[in-house]
């Protein structure tokens, strides 16, 4: 395990201005790895994102076989089709990363060989049959440590695996990306059925590396035994880092902030409908509409902000940044409701307990529901001891909270998990207070 470490946020700030050029997208930065893998050719991958998470999937992709070249201006797979992947001689290590060794189950469950992968402490409690009981029953051989669905898990793939018609249980598009990658490997034709419709950056895939998929509303049907060829892409900035400056530029006095390349793929942007909804001045400019490829310059305000209620369909359209809309939600003037979202419980850490308490420690007046939280606003915050949980996103939300500290400091514990997907963070933080 990586070492642990605190340090003193910055505090009590006004007047953010400037741009940041947000790094790439956490999702697509991974699934550009394993399409690279699978296919055959060269992928060459540029505005990468080249933080602990996805640099995992570099290793655990070299672990089985591929050649992955990290160059200054690009990520270069050397893909040899499916069947090049190869038995690991170890077992492989993903770190923090839930996407990796959920996506990664779904490649290995149609691999004739067994894998056995594992991570950190958080990993070691993050369910897994909600990915291994599709994949078994189409034919892998999943299992978690000593008969539980916990990590470590092993992967006896399986070169013959069957079509499922899948009704999603929960909504995720880590399992819908689990259950896809298993079905292009099998025999016959696929259906899933979304619970609600969740991020689409595996289905874009599918089709810009030449694959077949049909999506209609919340059914997706997908033909087995496809092979893939490799591609040039360009990854998007992740909203989902842009959203921590959003929030920054709305909630400190005297501040704008612009946000460039920002990935707006509609399954992501819940966390702009909310802004709107809550009287936040953002524009959209400079937009790219291509398809899979939607990107655009955010430029947010300082503003006075009203409490909404976040719900059913939205959820997971915003589930990674409901932390920053927590914090967004305390400078708002009235009640702010988050519901349905029960599966910040099973995240990295269980987010609601980490936000309401952390928050509530520096004045925030937050209540934990059963599936989401109720915060009241606008509340000033003051100084205290935090932590991170090891949870990056719980980790940046907390700097952006300091920020408007006025009185006392702020010491967050375990600030080495922002390198999980923002390597940066602080130093991006840091230009806007000049
Ligand atoms: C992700 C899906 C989401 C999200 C995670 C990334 C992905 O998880 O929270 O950060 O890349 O597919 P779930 O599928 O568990 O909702």
């Amino acid at each position: 395990m990586k070492g642990r470490h605190s340090m003193k946020l910055m505090t009590n700030k006004t007047n953010l201005t400037g741009t940041i050029k947000v790094p790439g997208d956490k999702s697509m930065s991974h699934r550009s790895i394993m399409f690279g893998a699978i296919a055959t050719g060269e992928t060459r991958i540029q505005h990468f994102l080249r933080a602990d998470d996805c640099l995992s999937t570099i290793n655990a992709f070299r672990q089985l076989g591929v050649q992955i070249d990290e160059m200054p201006e690009e990520i270069i797979v050397h893909g040899k089709g499916w069947d090049a992947l190869k038995q690991p001689s170890q077992a492989i290590n993903i770190g923090n990363s839930g996407t990796t060794i959920r996506l990664l189950m779904g490649i290995l469950a149609g691999r004739d060989f067994s894998t056995t992968v594992f991570g950190d402490e958080s990993i070691a409690k993050r369910p897994m049959n909600r990915v291994m009981l599709p994949l078994n029953q189409m034919g892998a051989d999943c299992k978690g440590k000593e008969g539980t669905e916990f990590p470590p898990v092993t992967v006896k793939g399986s070169t013959s695996l069957q079509a499922i018609h899948y009704e999603m249980p929960v909504a995720s598009a880590q399992v819908k990306s689990a259950v896809l990658f298993a079905a292009l490997q099998a025999e016959g034709e696929t259906t899933i059925v979304e619970k609600e419709k969740t991020r689409d950056h595996t289905e874009h895939m599918i089709r810009q590396f030449g694959g077949d998929i049909e999506v209609d509303g919340l059914t997706i049907r997908l033909k087995g035994k496809q092979e893939f060829t490799g591609q040039k892409m360009v990854v998007p900035g992740d909203i989902s880092s842009a959203a921590f400056f959003m929030v920054a530029g709305l909630i400190l006095p005297n501040s704008e902030i612009r946000l460039e390349n920002v990935g707006l793929n509609p399954t992501r942007t819940g966390i702009i409908d909310v802004i709107k909804a809550m009287n936040g001045q953002l524009t959209i400019t400079d937009e790219s509409r291509e398809t899979g490829k939607l990107a655009g310059t955010v430029t947010v305000s300082t503003s006075e902000l009203v409490g909404t209620e976040i719900s059913g369909e939205m959820i997971p359209r915003l589930i990674d940044e409901l932390p920053i809309i927590a914090l967004l939600a305390t400078q708002a003037t009235g009640k702010t409701i988050i519901k349905d979202a029960a599966e910040l419980k099973v995240k990295e850490t269980n987010r609601i307990d980490a936000v309401v308490k952390e928050l509530t420690t520096l004045g925030a007046v937050i209540t934990a529901t059963d599936d989401g939280m109720i915060i009241e606003g606008q509340t000033p915050l003051h100084g205290g001891n935090v932590t991170s949980y090891g949870d990056h996103r719980i980790g940046m939300m907390l700097q952006i909270a300091a920020l408007l500290v006025t009185t006392g400091e702020v010491e967050l514990e375990r600030s080495e998990a922002v390198s999980v997907s923002y390597p940066n963070f602080f130093e991006d933080v840091a230009s806007l207070c000049q």
